[in-house]
């Protein structure tokens, strides 16, 4: 029986504990597992740093929302993302999204020339841009969709052409869209990153990080000795929060993403806004790849406000419903002033303000912008 992608978010990992039938999954702390006398393993379990029962669970879990052959849970949505540059053979290059998570770019640009690689920053929804930025030694390329903070779409279909034709890898951070709205392996990617901090775990109470590999191959082997050597591992409090997020994924991101179209819509419609970055919205220049792509639009947007950086922080400071505060996924609505939260090696522009819709009633969240605003 082919199961819909809410069933298996409902159910995946989830089996009964074997000892007493518990319908909740156990949270095993335990950091360590019987072995025979000459280490042999008596069990699927050695090590807690190597994997641990409840992490194995959400790992079962991840692989089959994203339908992917094997998953591997990480302590940061950061570690992930290291550990699938660390895990290239030595001297690789790497393509990066220039509208990505910044510290991403932080990771490719400082870090890994110092593990032997190398990086160029690329417009990933530019594919001739792309074509251009492939070198002979390049084997990943690592786009994000939609971006943090522009909101950019790539066809990721259209990409993983390329990229395999260039004998690279393709990896797609999908973590604004979730496997709810995007399943980057059916479109051809080879590697879905998740910081599972945002909406998989969906109540800002976790960290954690994930890649789903879509074949169990030499890579995602490599990947697992650097998350086992480096300790990057998810903790079993961790899996667990996650895997009980997994379970209203489906039902939250709906939501999410029916309250952003609204107050991406009453925003556009805002005089005080210049702009608005959002998937769902006519206007954004890949409407037409998010449609077809995605199933609905997520639940982060972006705007800029006229009036320059001044004008912006101004909105942010009269809100009285969202909360001023930095990542996204959870049930309340934050909005933060992008680029100073970035820092110094920010590319954002200086008037964008980044909202993680939440799930309160949409016309309270309309009537606070607009109170700001006005
Ligand atoms: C799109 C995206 N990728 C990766 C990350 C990094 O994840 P984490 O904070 O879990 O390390 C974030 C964090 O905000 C993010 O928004």
């Amino acid at each position: 029986m082919v199961k819909r992608f809410e069933t298996i978010a409902v159910h995946a990992g989830g089996a009964p504990d074997p000892d007493t039938g518990a319908i909740a999954p156990p949270i095993h702390l335990a950091t360590t597992f019987e072995h025979g006398p000459e280490s042999e393993r008596l069990h699927d379990f050695y090590y807690i740093r190597e994997n641990n029962p409840t992490q194995a669970r959400l790992e079962a879990a991840l692989a089959a929302i994203e339908g992917g052959e094997k998953a591997l849970a990480f302590a940061s949505g950061l570690a992930a993302a290291a550990t699938a540059m660390q895990a290239l053979p030595p001297g690789s290059h790497v393509l990066v999204a220039d509208d990505g998570y910044y510290d991403v770019r932080t990771i490719a640009t400082e870090f890994l020339p110092r593990w032997g690689g190398e990086s160029s920053l690329v417009d990933v929804a530019d594919l001739d841009a792309v074509r251009k930025a492939f070198r002979p030694n390049t084997r990943l390329v690592f786009a994000e969709s939609p971006s943090s903070p522009l909101l950019k779409v790539v066809d990721i279909a259209a990409l993983a052409e390329l990229s395999r034709r260039a004998g690279a890898r393709l990896l797609i951070d999908s973590t604004f869209a979730t496997p709810a709205l995007q399943r980057p392996l059916d479109l051809g990617a080879d590697i879905v990153m998740h910081s599972t901090t945002k909406y998989l775990g969906g109540h800002s109470d976790v960290q954690g990080g994930a890649l789903i590999f879509k074949h169990a191959d030499e890579l995602a082997t490599e990947a697992s000795r650097v998350r086992k050597v480096l300790g990057s591992v998810a903790s079993p409090f961790g899996s667990w929060l996650v895997l009980r997020g997994l379970r209203s994924l489906a039902c939250r991101v709906e939501r999410h993403s029916a309250n952003a179209l609204t107050l991406a819509l009453a925003l556009e419609a805002h005089p005080a806004v210049e702009a608005v970055h959002y998937p769902g919205l006519e206007s954004h220049p890949a409407h037409g790849v998010a449609l077809r792509q995605m199933r609905a639009f997520g639940g982060m947007l972006s705007f800029r406000v006229r009036g320059g950086r001044t004008a912006a922080v101004r909105v942010v400071s009269r809100l009285k419903l969202f909360t001023v505060a930095t990542s996204l996924g959870g049930t309340e609505s934050l909005i933060e002033h992008r680029a100073s939260s970035e820092g110094p090696t920010s590319r954002t522009p200086d008037n964008l303000l980044r909202v993680s819709v939440g799930l309160e009633h949409v016309d309270d969240l309309i009537e606070d912008l607009q109170q700001a605003l006005s």
